[in-house]
């Protein structure tokens, strides 16, 4: 592996998760892995667990961690040919040199307008640095994607399933702020890679981007969609065709203890209760949400040692 920011430059995810299973029995077997080894984790927005599970992972291994909100750097400028005569000082061409120089590994998160689809899809700011980083670059969320967050739900999923080819349905719900599809994105590349029987349940107008749905099954009808599920994965996501647009926040899409069945309820959090999902549903024993939270540790740890290995 080279970068990581898809799903897919995982060659084996089945192995992937086996591993990442076994790094949790024995978290510290890899500490040598990363001696002297340093990741550097770059923040365009907010993080609570991509932050801290990600230093743990590195830790893990004996990595040495540096962090830095991007805001309190100097603002980049990612356009090639630019007059920088405006508000931005320093060029990406640089930084990313610069900031190789001092890790081994450059982590960065980096969330979409919502407002320019074009844009967000060409990946500015990730593919920036995959372009003149000289070191491994991994997503830690970016404009489409989020895909340490769907390795977390594969390998979650995995442990949690009792049956061998489980139920699994994505649904849309309700949230006030208009989201990125970065999450959704990342778990429907991800379920496609799986044994499972995956639905994705939404309001019409907010159709995901087809490229990445492709054949997967979408049904209009939430009740009918959740019927019989092993797992309901809820997710809020703004409208892709009428881009970064709310177009509904329908409460009736809320997931209730009447919708969730016996099903396992699952969501990469934060998560605003009693809007997304009642307080009845995260508080009982069928939420895995904080379990969930826990394994972004060991996909992380996976994904760290194996861009160590291949250094
Ligand atoms: N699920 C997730 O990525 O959480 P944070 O935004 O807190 O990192």
């Amino acid at each position: 592996m080279k970068h990581y920011t898809q799903i897919q430059d995982i060659t084996n995810l089945k192995q992937a998760i086996k591993e990442a299973i076994l790094l949790k029995l024995d978290p510290f077997k890899d500490q040598g892995i990363g001696k002297n080894k340093t990741l550097m984790m770059l923040f365009f927005n907010s993080s609570l667990r991509t932050r801290l599970s990600t230093e743990k992972a590195a830790t893990n291994l004996g990595m040495n961690v540096m962090s830095m909100n991007i805001s309190n750097a100097w603002k980049l400028e990612f356009e090639d040919g630019t007059v920088m005569d405006m508000d931005t000082t320093e060029h990406i061409k640089e930084a990313a040199q610069v900031i190789s120089q001092y890790a081994d590994i450059i982590a960065i998160r980096a969330f979409p307008t919502l407002e320019d689809k074009i844009k967000d899809e060409s990946e500015l700011i990730l593919n920036s640095f995959k372009t003149y980083a000289t070191v491994p670059v991994v997503s830690l969320e970016s404009a489409t994607g989020h895909p340490l967050q769907s390795l977390t739900d594969a390998i979650t999923i995995t442990e949690y399933k009792e049956n061998p080819k489980p139920k699994v349905v994505l649904t849309w719900a309700p949230h006030p702020k208009a989201l990125p599809q970065a999450v959704a994105n990342s778990f429907i590349e991800t379920m496609q890679l799986m044994d499972v029987d995956f639905t994705i349940t939404h309001p019409e107008g907010y159709e995901l981007n087809p490229k990445i749905v492709k054949h997967t099954q979408v049904n209009y009808n939430q009740d009918e969609a959740l019927k019989d599920a092993d797992f309901i994965y809820a997710k809020n996501w703004s409208s892709y065709q009428d881009y970064g647009q709310i177009l509904s926040e329908d409460e009736s899409w809320k997931i209730t203890k009447d919708k969730l069945g016996k099903a396992k309820f699952m969501h990469c959090l934060p998560v605003r209760r009693n809007v997304v999902v009642d307080d009845d549903v995260l508080d009982s024993d069928q939420s895995i949400v904080i379990q969930q939270a826990n394994n972004r540790t060991f996909a992380a740890q996976y994904i760290l040692k194996n861009l160590l290995e291949n250094l």
